[in-house]
């Protein structure tokens, strides 16, 4: 059995009091904290950068796994770094030379994270398995929290799960949009392991019953 990871994403968290909503999803039992990253160009939305995580870096102890939805990252991968950052990942559509990306993220210390659109195929990855930490296939358009899971996405997963497990290599597989207690067990069935939850667990009452929810599928 794969062991199932909860990343809370901070963007539907309460803004004001961020620091304190981070603190009591650690202890609810999240693994990792979900950063999203947005410049207004590579989505239709913008969010915050690094001051914000700068500040949140010295309430938790978690991994800070940073989903960057901007256009040219390589501009800032030492900042991200030193904002507090462990887990990087990358759009595949926004990285002209992927490889040398990845292969810089891991040279700065982070685990090097590829991100898929909805409607980029797998076989992107196909040339880089040796360079990648993680694969995040999302399973919706990137920009928004609360929108709807696309069970199209279900067929990549079990792709991208195929692929990894041929390469014998160590590689993470995140899912991220409309992740839910109803979603959940669907992508963990078709091999997915970190699931990335937004609305799910800050929108709920209780985020350490959403929480196991989401790991257990029940
Ligand atoms: C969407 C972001 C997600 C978002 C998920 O572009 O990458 O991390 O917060 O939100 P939910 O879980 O509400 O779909
Ligand atoms: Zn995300």
């Amino acid at each position: 059995m794969r062991r199932i990871m909860v990343a809370p994403s901070v963007l539907s968290a309460d803004f004001s009091r961020l620091g304190a909503e981070i603190k009591s999803v650690e202890e609810a039992g999240a693994d990792v904290i979900h950063l999203d990253v947005m410049d207004g160009a590579f989505v239709p939305n913008i969010t915050f950068g690094f001051p914000v995580i700068k500040s949140v870096r010295k309430v938790t102890s978690l991994p800070f796994d940073t989903h960057l939805m901007i256009e040219n990252p390589d501009r800032y991968l030492e900042d991200f770094k030193n904002a507090g950052c462990d887990w990087l990942t990358v759009q595949a559509e926004a990285c002209i030379h992927l490889q040398r990306t990845l292969s810089v993220i891991r040279k700065l210390g982070m685990k090097a994270g590829v991100a898929l659109n909805p409607h980029t195929p797998p076989d992107v990855l196909e040339y880089i398995m040796d360079d990648l930490d993680l694969v995040l296939i999302m399973t919706v358009n990137p920009g928004f929290g609360g929108q709807k899971f696309l069970r199209t996405m279900l067929a990549k997963i079990r792709k991208v799960r195929n692929m990894i497990d041929e390469s014998g290599n160590n590689i993470l597989i995140q899912v991220d949009g409309g992740i839910t207690p109803e979603t959940a067990p669907e992508v963990i069935a078709a091999g997915a392991e970190v699931l990335v939850a937004g609305s799910a667990v800050f929108q709920s009452d209780d985020y350490k019953k959403t929480i196991d929810k989401l790991k257990t599928g029940d």
